[in-house]
């Protein structure tokens, strides 16, 4: 099986990926170890990954969500503001690179592109979730076919109208 993971920056997207393709045996593409500097090409990249995916893999990024890769599965992963917020502070990110990342949350950007190019889609809040925790949930839905109801608007709204979390 094929399987992309795409999603917010801080949703876990490395986290689980790791954790799958250790738990599942299959083979795991760092994407950013495939991309030099902040200016992606995103053709060039598909190109890239193309020939790589073959077999049972697991590849993640927050780009593959805008490429049209043959993927049998896409996992969207999201979490609410605060649980961004916390995960992105623990890491040292800066204030304003925290307020663009819970926007592209707010836009729901990830889904819209993984939408246009990606047919079964498989949607993850990871929020209050361990990664073990996470790693269990993804394997159920991938086995079932299930997905979550992503919920955060109200919590998403007050952030964009007051700044507020
Ligand atoms: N389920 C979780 N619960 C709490 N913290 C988590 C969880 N998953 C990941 N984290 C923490 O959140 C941070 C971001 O996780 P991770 O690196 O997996 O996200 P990412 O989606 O790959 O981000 P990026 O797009 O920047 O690479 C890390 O510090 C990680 O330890
Ligand atoms: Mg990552």
């Amino acid at each position: 099986m094929k399987i992309g993971i795409t999603g917010t920056p801080g949703t876990g997207k490395t986290t689980l990926a790791k954790l799958l393709s250790k738990h599942l045996k299959y083979r795991y593409i760092d994407v950013k170890k495939l991309v030099k500097g902040t200016e992606v090409d995103l053709k060039e990249l598909e190109k890239t990954l193309k020939p790589l995916l073959k077999d049972n893999v697991i590849v993640e990024s927050h780009l593959i969500a805008e490429i049209p890769l043959e993927l049998d599965v896409m996992v969207v992963l999201h979490a609410s503001p605060r649980a961004l917020k916390r995960r992105m502070k623990k890491r040292n990110y800066p204030e304003w690179k925290i307020k663009e990342n819970i926007e592209a949350e707010l836009l729901d950007y990830f889904t819209i592109y993984a939408e246009e190019n990606y047919s079964k889609i498989i949607h993850i809040d990871t929020t209050g979730l361990t990664p073990e925790k996470l790693l269990r949930k993804a394997l159920k839905y991938l086995e079932k076919g299930l997905s979550d109801n992503i919920n955060h608007e109200k919590e998403l709204l007050k952030y964009a109208l007051y700044n507020k979390i």
